[in-house]
């Protein structure tokens, strides 16, 4: 039980590895805050990991400061204290990216690749993103990580917490597999963690990074078989990840384990890249 007696606030916690990290957190003794955009996910998750009665589920985007807030007055008025958030909410394509061109010619071009030519065709991404798909995804996975930090930590500071806040960035961010408002978000959320980690040190709140790999939860499924057998090829643990050994890194960090960690990023990736 490392987490008995704290409260935890998971963002994107009805499906996939903020599921995970729910479930984990709950069966660890956390009193968990189940958010997420969709209720009925958010709901689901709450059935799953609610036994003792102490957790609840809030609907947010977490691109929304008022949402967000709202969900931290709640937490405030029920808890009255906050000890871990993790920002897990994200996405990885949005309307008007050109996602799916972007898609159909990394097909084309790994069938190339394939039969051991030189591929001809070119990703091409960024000449097809529109404002709003750019916008859509740098506004949930990184604004709404900013919004979250900064409702935990008046939460956190005014109730004398010393918690541990958890940012879900992307190996995307590390080597640029992905697309570019993707990787770009998800770095930001490095440079947001290591900043934010030299701010809090004083006060005892810890702030690290989780730069997952390839895992198997819904954002992973639609990507083409082939793909993803050539992603696995380049891992050497030769397989995806589960959301469940995602979770536990962030244990790790939530948890008195990882006291002396702030201002760090944990690469649960199989060493698909090393850091
Ligand atoms: N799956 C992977 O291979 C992989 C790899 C690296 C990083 N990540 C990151 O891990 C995190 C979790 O991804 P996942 O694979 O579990 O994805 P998922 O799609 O399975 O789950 C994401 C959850 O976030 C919620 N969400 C989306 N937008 C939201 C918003 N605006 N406000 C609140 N909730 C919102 C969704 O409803 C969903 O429940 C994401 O930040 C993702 O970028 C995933």
């Amino acid at each position: 039980m490392r987490l008995q007696g704290k409260v935890a606030l998971v963002t994107g916690a009805g499906l996939g590895m903020g599921r995970a990290m729910a479930e984990t957190f709950a069966r660890e003794g956390a009193a968990v805050v189940v958010v997420d955009v969709t209720a009925k996910d958010a709901e689901d998750t709450l059935a799953l990991i609610n036994a003792r009665g102490d957790c609840m589920s809030a609907v947010a985007d977490v691109s929304n400061s008022a949402q967000v807030a709202a969900v931290y007055a709640q937490v405030e008025a029920r808890y009255g204290r906050l000890d871990v958030l993790v920002n897990n909410a994200g996405i990885g394509s949005a309307p008007g990216d050109g996602y799916d061109k972007f898609y159909e010619r990394m097909g084309a071009m790994n069938e190339q690749l394939a039969r051991g030519e030189t591929p001809t065709v070119h990703l091409d991404h960024t000449i097809d993103m529109q404002d709003e798909g750019w916008q859509k995804v740098v506004d949930i996975n990184m604004n709404g990580t900013f919004y979250n930090c900064r409702e935990a930590i008046r939460l956190m500071i005014k109730c004398g917490a010393k918690g541990s806040i958890i940012n879900i960035s992307s190996t995307s961010a590390l080597n640029g597999t992905g697309a570019v408002h993707y990787s770009a978000s998800k770095a930001a959320v490095l440079g947001l963690t290591k900043s934010l980690a030299r701010e809090l040190g004083g006060r005892g709140i810890r702030v690290n990074a989780i730069c997952p790999g390839a895992t198997n939860t819904r954002m992973m499924a639609g990507i083409s078989p082939d793909y993803a057998k050539q992603m696995v090829a380049s891992i050497p643990l030769g397989r995806m990840g589960e959301p469940q050994e995602v979770a536990n890194t962030a244990l790790f960090l939530a948890s008195e384990e990882g006291s002396y960690f702030t201002g760090q990023t944990l690469a649960a990736n199989g060493g698909w890249q090393m850091l």
